[in-house]
């Protein structure tokens, strides 16, 4: 009968089924290199569990200029090179879309972007100064139908609780960057973090992985006691 004050919390090893934002598509941004690199980086993260993989090169207009085409035709020949070395997991791409004025002219146009499951559109931001057009843009985003959902929150340097939940009632979902919970980025980002899963502020987790190196953290970070407490949110990763 005492059994349950001993019983040990179990802890799932596996915890989430379903990654939104990585960069592996080689060659098209800052993630893997080439097919060889996303082969390893891809494996390492079927072994912490993801059965499906949503990634997301970066556009930015001064920087990565890749378009749908480029990005689904790379995920095309990512998925043949899967297929041929044998590997069983589910690849889908998106984008992460950096806010500047080429993507609000893009929203404001009406031209494809590109979305994951129910028009979840990933953006990122300047790190050091908010945007002034944010909440148009967030207005605009949100008017069209799209469900924005903010990169990492917790690395932006003008990031606070107030600002995160006046985002969350302009209709952003909240996405946390997994390995910020082990202070991969900085002592301020995984303090920011923590006190985004303290509020539940926290919608989506993404593994963000650009390469082996970070891939290789994950089983790590899912030992987190910030991670257990974020898993028990109702995050939209498993539904996808
Ligand atoms: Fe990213």
């Amino acid at each position: 009968m005492f059994s349950f004050f001993f019983k040990k919390e179990k802890i799932n090893p596996f915890p989430l089924r379903t990654d939104i934002h990585s960069h592996l598509i080689p060659g098209i941004d800052d993630g893997v290199t080439s097919f060889e690199n996303a082969r390893e980086v891809i494996l390492k993260l079927q072994e912490s569990g993801y059965k499906k993989l949503i990634t997301t090169p970066h556009i930015i207009s001064d920087t990565y200029k890749n378009t749908p085409e480029i990005i689904l035709n790379g995920l095309r020949e990512l998925n043949l090179f899967l297929l041929q070395n044998n590997i069983d997991i589910k690849i889908e791409a998106a984008a992460e879309y950096y806010l500047d004025t080429w993507l609000i002219s893009e929203v404001n146009d009406g031209n494809l972007l590109l979305t994951f499951a129910d028009k979840y559109l990933l953006f990122e931001m300047n790190y050091i100064t908010e945007p002034y057009q944010l909440n148009d843009f967030i207005f605009s985003l949100t008017t069209k139908g799209y469900r924005p959902v903010l990169a990492h929150p917790e690395r932006y340097q003008f990031m606070t609780l107030e600002k995160a939940e006046d985002l969350r009632d302009r209709g952003v979902l909240l996405q946390l960057n997994i390995l910020s919970l082990i202070g991969f980025y900085s002592k301020p980002v995984q303090s920011m973090a923590n006190k985004l899963v303290n509020n539940r502020l926290v919608d989506f987790l993404g593994s963000d992985c650009h390469n082996l190196r970070q891939a290789s953290l994950i089983p790590e970070a899912f030992k987190n006691k910030y991670l257990k407490k974020v898993l028990n949110l109702p995050l939209h990763n498993n539904l996808l």
